[in-house]
């Protein structure tokens, strides 16, 4: 055998065993989690307690890192493009799968540019106005929008967002659409729905449940079959009139493509000690996310969920024409 192929092998052999100690002593320094909206919203919310508890289970930092921006399409090309030694994860919800539909030209594959760690759970969301709008129930926010269309702003974040997702079923359901107004994030959406500056929002639990229950917001009508026990007196869209209306924003973790299995394994281990923890579960419990149990927070779940997803939400998005480019 000739010394150049002796050289490769044994650089083959190094390469291997390099990653394979990479992986034994991973993780070495702290973790980036991308949560692809601003600061301040539900999704960050949600992150910063996965991250903490992730953190403790891999005895590593695990941060949060916001990059907001056309529905959360920029801050996951990122992760889709980072080195894959487990030092990048990504937090996405629902958009993974319906970006499919609402991104065509998208710069990566939903799919094969990611591995999955697992799903995280589920959150209702709230159809909120702001506390000086000319309507006090969801019928009479349709009647007005029926009415007098462009004398209402709808607030979002992004193409691709959940609010997003929610005001287009929403519109499609009415029959009429307003002017919408993107923010990175729906922290930014309801600040300015606080301060008067956009009329309606449907946003997760997390941001609109504290701020209906303080009176600073109107709630109209939550988005799953079954009403939230932290807003009793609100009806569900189905029974104030949007029959079949459900909406419920689900979130999970990903890898980039390429990730060693090892280093893979330790994230999906660690993801799902996190769930299970009492600490984590009450927190995000009281943020009104439904965890997944250990049988759904698996990869091999997620894999199949993510796959279905995008298979139902194709056809409704691409019935509504929209899409984010
Ligand atoms: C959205 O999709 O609307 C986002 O989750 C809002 C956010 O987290 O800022």
């Amino acid at each position: 055998m000739n010394s150049s192929r002796i050289i490769g092998l044994t650089a083959a052999v190094m390469t291997t065993a390099c990653g394979a100690a990479a992986a034994q002593d991973y993780p070495t320094k702290q973790i980036s989690m991308m949560m692809p909206f601003a600061a301040g919203g539900p999704g960050d919310a949600i992150a910063r307690i996965v991250a903490q508890g992730m953190s403790e289970a891999l005895k590593q930092q695990v941060f949060v890192e916001n990059v907001g921006g056309a529905g959360g399409t920029i801050g996951t090309a990122r992760v889709a493009a980072a080195n894959p030694d487990g030092y990048s994860i990504l937090m996405m919800h629902i958009g993974q799968a319906t970006n499919v539909a609402l991104y065509p030209n998208i710069k990566y594959d939903a799919i094969k540019d990611f591995e999955p760690i697992g799903l995280v759970g589920e959150v209702p969301m709230v159809i909120v106005s702001k506390k000086a709008f000319a309507a006090d129930t969801l019928k009479g926010l349709v009647d007005k929008i029926r009415a007098d269309k462009d004398s209402v702003t709808y607030a979002h974040a992004g193409i691709g967002s959940a609010s997003h997702l929610c005001g287009l079923l929403f519109f499609s359901a009415v029959g009429a659409e307003v002017r919408q107004v993107p923010y990175r994030g729906t922290g930014p959406a309801m600040n300015d729905l606080l301060g008067g500056q956009v009329d309606f929002l449907c946003d997760q639990t997390v941001n609109t449940v504290p701020n209906a229950v303080a009176g600073n917001i109107k709630a109209f009508a939550v988005t799953t079959l079954t009403r939230l026990t932290t807003l009793p007196a609100v009806p569900t869209a189905d029974e104030a009139g949007l029959k079949g209306f459900d909406l419920s924003i689900w979130y999970a973790n990903y890898a980039p493509k390429g990730t060693p299995k090892p280093i893979l394994d330790k994230l999906a281990t660690a993801h799902q000690a996190t769930l299970a923890s009492a600490t984590v579960k009450d927190k995000l419990n009281g943020i009104g996310v439904v965890v997944a149990g250990p049988e759904r927070a698996t990869p091999a779940v997620l894999a199949a969920y993510l796959k279905a997803e995008i298979e139902k939400w194709g056809p409704v998005i691409r019935k509504a024409g929209v899409t984010g480019q």
